[in-house]
């Protein structure tokens, strides 16, 4: 196994994008950050220095950080921010994931132009379990704000209103040439060859939405996800959470010419204003196709794909029903905890002389269980338990309140969609097994939440519409050849039931990976103790680890 270091500078950088040239924190001046490719069983230390004028963390997405827990990155759960000058270097290995996962800024909203992909090759002397590509593609689908994202979400914040839509969605981080003042200069073009079959390792980092992606007459073979291998299956059309990534095999047996690959939003939400644009960029066969190769112009326009609706939850929900383990798996039994929580929307009083923009003049908040999470400001949760400083956070997660995923304004009870504040954590058992059911909840809308664990990756055992009923829903778990992520789309109006082991000490954040709701407190942290209510296993944090 190597060790591959790199150095990432987090700087202020121009890029023009839509006709407006803006400010963004990059990390060493590229948009999207540089690609880390490393193998499983190789050690990555990325040391990084903060130039820019925000606090900023690195999360490395899927990545399991065993006994590394000081090295996941989220702000204040387990490090301090890097502040403006400051410095913190990531040290951890990968152990037994092999596909495409991405790393992303973890403070604030910076992550919508500090992100990359981090692709694990298979570990040494073995090779991928399908027929190797002849060339590989990231391909980074993004949201773009023709304004600050911090201020953005800063404004939201003061007056609990949902924040101003994203103006683009990106591929690499252009918007394509389907965009007002966009043109063949914003369109990333992936050069291929006829004939031969390419790798395409497809990551959402948006901010805010599921999206659809499609390419213009090519069929895609799925062989992985969130850094796991799948059975192969080929569709059309493919729907990825935030957070979630997709490789898949294409083969380019079509007449030589231009194709669109292009995404746009899969908003199940009613009533909320989604971003309904499309981006694209474009595959152009290099060869057999004489005049069509990019020199000056686009000339014909390339052929467009067929994306489903906005609101096509059929389509969203067969493409990820179809994804599965490559052969049966032992799928962890039998259920030492089971879980279950409640996800969904919820608003707050509006503080006595402020003007809120939520619903009926209050403000948005969102939870698990009815608690909407603070992040502590004053030092993260692993080094207050290192510590055992009290006050930080309690241990006193609660259990879910009675399941009812159709509750509307008028036939709910005011407690039950107005959350309480806290820095609430839920202490599992090491070793155990764990059941844990999301029930998406319908309280002010009806969403979908794509639900991140830290730490772990874990078997989506089974999906559903409607409140989760464990006699009635038994017959639809999959214990065979379940999909193994790290990120599950709670579909909208339903549930997901994940399975893991906990066997990784630490302390591990769960969110929704749209950032406006956990700006709005769609979180919580599971703490695993491996040692009487310590971290035995843990290793010291690091010198260099920011303090606050
Ligand atoms: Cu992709 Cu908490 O992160």
């Amino acid at each position: 196994a190597e060790t591959h270091y790199h150095d990432f500078e987090i700087q202020e950088t121009p890029v023009e994008r839509l006709c407006n040239t803006r400010t963004i924190i990059t990390v060493n001046g590229m948009f999207p950050g540089p690609t880390l490719e490393v193998k499983n069983g190789d050690t990555l230390v990325v040391n990084v220095v903060n130039n820019a004028r925000y606090n900023v963390t690195i999360h490395w997405h899927g990545i399991r950080q065993m006994r590394t827990a000081w090295a996941d990155g989220p702000e204040f759960v387990t490090q301090c921010p890097i502040r403006p000058g400051g410095s913190y270097t990531y040290r951890f290995t990968v152990e037994g994931q092999e596909g495409t996962l991405w790393w992303h800024a973890h403070s604030s909203w910076l992550r919508a132009t500090v992100y990359g992909a981090l692709i694990i090759y298979p570990k040494e002397h073995s090779s991928f379990p399908f027929e190797k590509p002849k060339r590989e593609f990231p391909i980074l689908l993004g949201e773009w704000w023709d304004a600050n994202p911090v201020d953005v979400v800063k404004e939201a914040s003061r007056t609990g209103a949902t924040p101003k839509i994203s103006d683009a969605f990106t591929i690499n981080g252009q918007p394509g040439d389907l965009y007002k003042c966009s043109s063949q200069q914003d369109t990333v073009v992936f050069p291929v060859a006829f004939g031969e079959t390419n790798l395409l390792r497809v990551i959402n980092a948006a901010l805010n939405h599921e999206l659809f992606f499609s390419i213009a007459g090519h069929t895609m073979t799925v062989v992985g996800a969130d850094a796991s291998y799948t059975k192969p299956f080929s569709t059309s059309v493919l729907m990825l959470a935030p957070g979630q990534t997709t490789d898949v095999l294409v083969t380019t047996n079509q007449p030589p010419g231009r194709y669109y690959l292009a995404a746009r939003a899969y908003a199940s939400a009613q009533g909320v204003p989604f971003d309904n644009t499309t981006t694209t960029a474009v595959l152009v066969y290099k060869s057999g196709c004489g005049g069509c190769a990019p020199t000056k112009g686009l000339g014909i326009p390339p052929a467009f794909p067929s994306l489903p609706e906005f609101n096509d939850t059929a389509a969203a929900t067969a493409f990820t029903g179809a994804i599965r383990s490559p052969s049966a798996v032992e799928v962890p039994e039998p259920v030492d905890v089971d879980l279950l929580f409640t996800v969904g929307l919820g608003v707050l009083d509006c503080p006595k002389g402020k003007t809120c923009g939520g619903p009926n003049g209050a403000r948005f908040a969102a939870s698990i269980n009815n608690v909407s999470f603070v992040f502590p400001d004053t030092t993260s949760i692993l080094e207050a338990h290192r510590l055992g400083a009290p006050g930080l956070f309690t241990a006193d997660f609660p259990a879910s309140p009675p399941v009812q995923f159709d509750y509307t304004a008028s036939n709910v009870s005011r407690d039950l969609w107005t959350p309480v504040k806290g820095t609430k954590v839920l202490k599992l058992e090491y070793g155990s097994t764990v059941q844990l059911v999301l029930q998406g909840t319908g309280i002010v809308t009806a969403e979908n939440h794509p639900i991140h664990i830290h730490g772990y990756d874990f078997y989506v055992v089974a999906e559903g519409f409607g409140n989760f009923d464990a006699a009635a829903d038994a017959a639809r778990f999959n214990l065979v050849d379940p999909p193994k992520r790290n990120t599950v789309a709670v579909p909208v109006n339903g549930w997901a039931m994940i399975r893991f082991v906990a066997d990784n000490p630490g302390v591990w954040l769960v969110h929704c990976h749209l950032d406006v709701h956990i700006t709005w407190g769609l979180a919580m942290a599971f703490l695993v103790e491996d040692g009487q209510g310590e971290l035995q296993s843990l290793e010291e944090p690091p010198p260099d680890l920011p303090i606050c």
